[in-house]
């Protein structure tokens, strides 16, 4: 019923998207509200604001602001990025962008030179930002306002909003529960440990798939890589998720961190739920798996060097696999929670 205005995805804040993975998936452009979206209302650009535009623009992103608010509020944020050395070159802004009004939308792509499928948006209103942009054929990532503290018509808007996100997230989590919910991600990114806590907290039966190949071969997946090899072992994994795995229900799945990498094995993945990419970075890993002698590909002296390696031929099938993607560095278990209810 609602469905222009349900958002693609969401996300905790703005500065906890996996833009990285965006790119690599063929995003070039991001069509950004500001108030409450990136900065407070009415607020001057600050260090976080800054620090994001530069990360993006040099990733290669052209960036355009879509505001309602009028030119000097959109220009004194402008200027704030100039200052702190964005790529003023890269970045376009549209005041009084009249939003949920498609034209606005148009005109940033046009000015970003990006088409709908390579644009995303990224704001903190369903009846202007997500509206809008499902209505002009654009991703949406709703995010959650910074701040309380907002102008009376806006307030206003939220009663009805909070409406419309509880009957989408029933809707969501609905469908989540018929299907799986499929972990992937590196060795030590946590899958086995968020597995087992989705399972205690929300009632999913929990399933690893290294341990359902242990189990039936009655041996640890070292002894199979030492006595049958890494291309024997990857034949199990297949076989792992043959027959009935894409009926799962119910069910939470972690996958070994090769998993995904055989082609054959991503479609039976997507079919049975919602991938959730659990994306860590290297750093990370390196202090988690320092003292590990379970992952036989990591049995190396130059141990850094192969988590990089290995996570660089990795990352574009694991971003391209995934419904969702949660940056799980610095975080506690809880708070990766969070963010998977919240984006399921
Ligand atoms: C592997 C990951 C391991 C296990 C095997 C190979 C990989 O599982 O399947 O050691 O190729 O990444 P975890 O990701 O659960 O550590």
């Amino acid at each position: 019923m609602f469905k222009n205005l349900y958002p693609e995805t969401r996300a905790l804040s703005s500065y906890e998207i996996d833009y990285d993975g965006k790119f690599l998936c063929g995003f070039r452009g991001i069509i950004f509200d500001i108030d409450n979206t990136l900065v407070g209302h009415g607020a001057d650009a600050d260090d976080r604001s800054v620090a994001l535009m530069r990360r993006l623009t040099d990733m290669g992103y052209k960036i355009c602001f879509l505001s309602n608010n009028k030119e000097p509020r959109v220009k004194r944020f402008c200027d704030g990025l100039e200052k702190g050395g964005a790529d003023m070159s890269r970045i376009f802004s549209i005041y009084k962008a009249g939003k949920p009004l498609v034209k606005s939308y148009y005109a940033a792509m046009k000015m970003m030179g990006t088409k709908r499928k390579t644009t995303f948006f990224v704001g903190d209103q369903l009846f202007t930002d997500v509206w809008g942009a499902n209505k002009a054929g654009i991703s949406t990532v709703l995010v959650n306002r910074l701040y309380d503290r907002e102008e009376i018509q806006i307030v206003l808007k939220r009663i009805p909003e909070r409406f419309i996100l509880k009957l989408y997230s029933a809707k969501r989590w609905k469908k989540a529960k018929e299907g799986a919910l499929v972990l992937i991600g590196f060795m030590g990114s946590g899958k086995s440990t968020i597995g087992r806590k989705i399972s205690e907290s929300w009632g999913f039966k929990f399933l690893d798939t290294d341990e359902l190949i242990e189990k039936e071969e009655k041996r640890t997946v070292s002894e199979i890589f030492a006595e049958s090899g890494e291309p024997y072992f990857r034949s199990l994994e297949t076989k792992a998720i043959s027959g009935d795995f894409c009926e799962l229900g119910g069910c939470v799945i972690s996958c070994g961190g090769g998993l995904p990498m055989r082609a054959e094995n991503r479609e039976p993945l997507k079919k049975s739920g919602r991938v959730i990419y659990l994306k860590t970075s290297p750093e990370t890993v390196m202090k988690r798996l320092k003292n590990d002698t379970t992952r036989p590909l990591l049995q190396r002296k130059d141990k850094e060097e192969a988590i990089k390696s290995l996570m660089k031929e990795r990352e574009p099938v694991y971003c391209d696999l995934a419904d969702i993607t949660v940056i799980t560095d610095g975080k506690s278990v809880e708070q990766v929670l969070e963010e998977i209810k919240l984006a399921l």
